[in-house]
């Protein structure tokens, strides 16, 4: 698959723009579990996966930027000094938000022409805009020879997606993007940054994913209104133990005594985070230990935690989760990413996920009235530039 994106990516920009572009791949993600907890300086689990955003890009003589997306036919254009958010696209802004980096960092820009194409489904909760904030950093960084390492990268990736998308995402998306590592999942402490690449391959057990095709529009809004709920609770526990920063560093006998008096929603809301960091912990050391079964077990519990306490999920979401709850060819179900529609991640055992999906797709469709698109997907590697021979 990466050679034919590859080659299409290549030849498209060279039939478009008459010059020979770099190729960038950046994947999209998943994450096996802690989710919500990368804006609370809490640990995330994810993994850059087998599908990616290819970015085709090459420097031009003038103040000019050209964009195509080559999967919607649609052009975009701009230039250099007047850098703001396109406001009848969004996809623009996934390139044009790393572009403003640059700017803001000093570097002097150059106008360039740019082809994306991309295989991470958009809206299902894959990170396909992080893909492409990060192929075009990457990019950018090779081309005007800026020379950031990757962790500021990321960063830059990340702040991308706050001015120009709006979302005000944690660093999760952009970090599994970036450094993604083959049949490994990434221990990150959003925290310090630290992070550890975990080894995560099962004999006879694979990744599936099934798209619930909803995205709702509550999506971003109630993100960034989560956001706020999770700092609020902060700020009542700081009040009386100062050392505190964020849901990190808060215990459940600190929400117990200094949040549940003052709004039982925003308790609710910090009990899950709190929780969640430490189930977290735990599940790495289930896969550590190779104990697949004790960390099924505890997706199941995030995403209870994620549909009763933080309310991110969906009845579409549930849906998926809760058929597959008591089947044995599953070892562990959830909602993934922000929420409010996208895909659910299901550890399948890999002899049983014809028969699985013979079953959910019909029933799904029919109570849901809704189409079910689903991917086996492997973990890869994180962004790099691919050569074109
Ligand atoms: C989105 C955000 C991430 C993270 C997840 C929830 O994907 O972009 O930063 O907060 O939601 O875990």
């Amino acid at each position: 698959m990466i050679d034919i994106m590859k080659q299409k990516a290549n030849e498209k920009f060279i039939n478009l723009f008459h010059a020979r572009p770099i190729i960038i791949k950046s994947p999209g993600r998943i994450n096996i579990i802690g989710e919500h907890t990368d804006y609370n300086d809490g640990f995330v689990l994810p993994a850059s996966i087998d599908k990616a955003a290819y970015l085709a890009i090459s420097l031009r003589n003038d103040n000019e930027i050209h964009l195509r997306a080559e999967d919607i036919n649609e052009d975009f254009k701009t230039f250099i000094d007047d850098l703001k958010p396109a406001k009848n696209s969004s996809w623009p802004n996934y390139i044009l938000g790393p572009v403003a980096q640059f700017h803001k960092k000093g570097i002097e820009l150059k106008g360039f022409n740019a082809l994306l194409t991309s295989d991470v489904p958009i809206g299902a909760g894959l990170s396909s805009s992080a893909a492409v904030e990060c192929a075009t950093t990457f990019a950018l960084n090779e081309l005007l020879r800026a020379g950031f390492q990757k962790l500021e990268m990321i960063k830059m990736a990340q702040t991308a997606e706050h001015e120009f998308a709006g979302v005000m995402c944690g660093i999760m998306d952009q970090f599994a993007s970036m450094m993604g590592k083959k049949d490994h999942v990434i221990k990150l402490d959003c925290r310090s940054l630290d992070y550890e690449y975990i080894p995560f391959k099962f004999d006879g057990i694979k990744i599936l994913l099934v798209d619930t095709n909803v995205k709702h529009s509550l999506a971003s809004s109630e993100y960034n209104a989560r956001r706020k709920e999770c700092y609020q609770a902060v700020a009542w526990v700081k009040e009386h133990v100062p050392e505190v920063n964020s849901l990190r560093d808060v215990n459940e006998e600190m929400l117990d005594k200094y949040v549940l008096p003052k709004n039982k929603l925003i308790y609710k809301r910090s009990l899950f985070i709190v929780q969640e960091i430490k189930r977290l912990l735990a599940g790495c050391e289930d896969i550590k230990r190779g104990d697949i079964y004790s960390l099924g077990k505890k997706m199941f519990e995030t995403h209870d935690g994620l549909s009763n306490m933080y309310e991110v999920s969906c009845s579409e979401l549930d849906y998926l989760v809760n058929f597959v709850r008591n089947n044995n060819s599953v070892i562990g179900a959830r909602m993934m990413g922000g929420g409010f529609g996208g895909c659910v991640i299901n550890l399948v055992k890999e002899n049983e996920i014809n028969e699985l999906i013979k079953m959910i797709q019909p029933a799904y469709e029919r109570e849901m009235k809704l189409p079910l698109t689903r991917y086996v997907v492997s973990i890869g590697d994180g962004t790099e530039q691919l050569w074109v021979d």
